[in-house]
């Protein structure tokens, strides 16, 4: 078997993360916030992108056996997340000047050294004090016709991990903003690639963002607020977060009954805004006009051949995007493992 071995660059962004502070203006930061506290309550992370355990390992990295025999509700945290703009529509009115934000499009274009931009996602991550997975993970990898809106998020991160489609990519860049009084709760990311030691943005950290390509960079968020905070009883994958202005508290509620509560000065939010970036207008033409985009049939055959081509014994799947073996042959062959810090930080 030919073992699969990145080049050293892989998983490297276009350019080191840049670091903005303050991001938001207050007003925009109380007019997000209200719509969280007004609109929820708000589904784990987990909930929104994944039908098997076997996905959320072939999103993120790392490797699990095939009779590992886990369910979502084993893997899910108190993490949530809500949506306020997707597939380019802003979803409250109230935010689309944030949403459609010149200034971050100019940041965005200038990171890449680019042309032309337009904003695609917009999302937050709220949660109290928290154990976390400590394994990094990209954000969905995007290609000319293989996105977020037609393909599951493990299909898209195996793709950017096994390097074959980099000629498709769609180029994209984020700002990521947090806003979390305690500590720890920090983001450890690989600005030099995933074999190379990984910087940390450390809480508390209040309007504090960066500009980052974090589909092609290895990241994660550290585990929040202190160990003895952290203890939660009765989670499930369907568990909902949610405000409580009774007396200004947030719960989290599995079936109706709420298993845990934090205060105001407990909660951490980050918001994730997200922009396509087109090189130049021969680019925006390529990307809009779909004249060269991938299919899904054509990454199932390349994806198929390469690991075939290592001597990987592997069906060809009638089901694809949710065959359990298939998926695990991916992941155990594309696996790429970054530097571990955390094995002496956290034991
Ligand atoms: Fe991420």
């Amino acid at each position: 078997m030919t073992t699969f071995a990145p080049p050293r660059n892989i998983l490297t962004p276009v350019a080191p993360p840049r670091i903005i502070e303050p991001v938001y203006s207050d007003a925009e930061y109380e007019r997000m916030f209200d719509v969280i506290k007004r609109e929820g309550p708000w589904g784990t992370i987990i909930s929104h992108h994944f039908e098997t355990v076997d996905e959320v390992i072939a999103t993120v990295s790392g490797v699990i056996p095939p009779d590992h025999g886990l369910t979502l509700d084993d893997i899910a945290g108190p993490h949530f997340r809500g949506f306020f703009a997707k597939n380019s529509v802003s979803f409250y009115p109230e935010l689309d000047d944030i949403f459609f934000n010149s200034r971050f499009l100019a940041e965005v274009k200038s990171y890449w050294k680019a042309e032309y931009a337009k904003p695609t996602l917009m999302l937050f991550n709220i949660c109290g004090p928290h154990n976390t997975g400590l394994a990094p993970h990209l954000d969905a990898v995007t290609f000319r016709g293989v996105r977020i809106e037609n393909t599951p998020v493990w299909l898209q991160n195996i793709m950017g991990k096994s390097g074959l489609f980099n000629d498709y990519l769609v180029k994209m860049a984020q700002i990521i903003t947090w806003w979390y009084r305690g500590e720890p709760g920090g983001f450890t990311y690989w600005p030099d690639g995933p074999f190379e030691p990984p910087h940390v943005l450390h809480a508390p950290m209040w309007n504090r963002g960066v500009v980052v390509q974090n589909e092609m960079m290895y990241h994660r968020g550290d585990p929040v607020g202190p160990p003895e905070d952290r203890a939660i009883e009765g989670m499930k994958c369907r568990s909902v977060f949610g405000y409580d202005d009774s007396d200004d508290s947030w719960a989290v509620t599995t079936d109706g009954e709420v298993i845990r509560r934090y205060r105001p000065e407990q909660i951490r939010l980050l918001v994730h805004w997200n922009a396509e970036v087109y090189a130049d207008m021969d680019e925006v033409k390529k990307v809009m006009d779909h004249t060269d985009d991938l299919t899904h049939e054509r990454v199932f055959d390349t994806l198929l051949t390469d690991m075939r081509s290592r001597g990987v014994k592997v069906a060809t799947p009638s089901d694809p995007l949710h065959d359990v073996e298939f998926i695990q042959a991916l992941m155990h062959t594309y696996d790429i493992q970054a530097t571990t810090d955390w094995l002496t930080e956290e034991g």
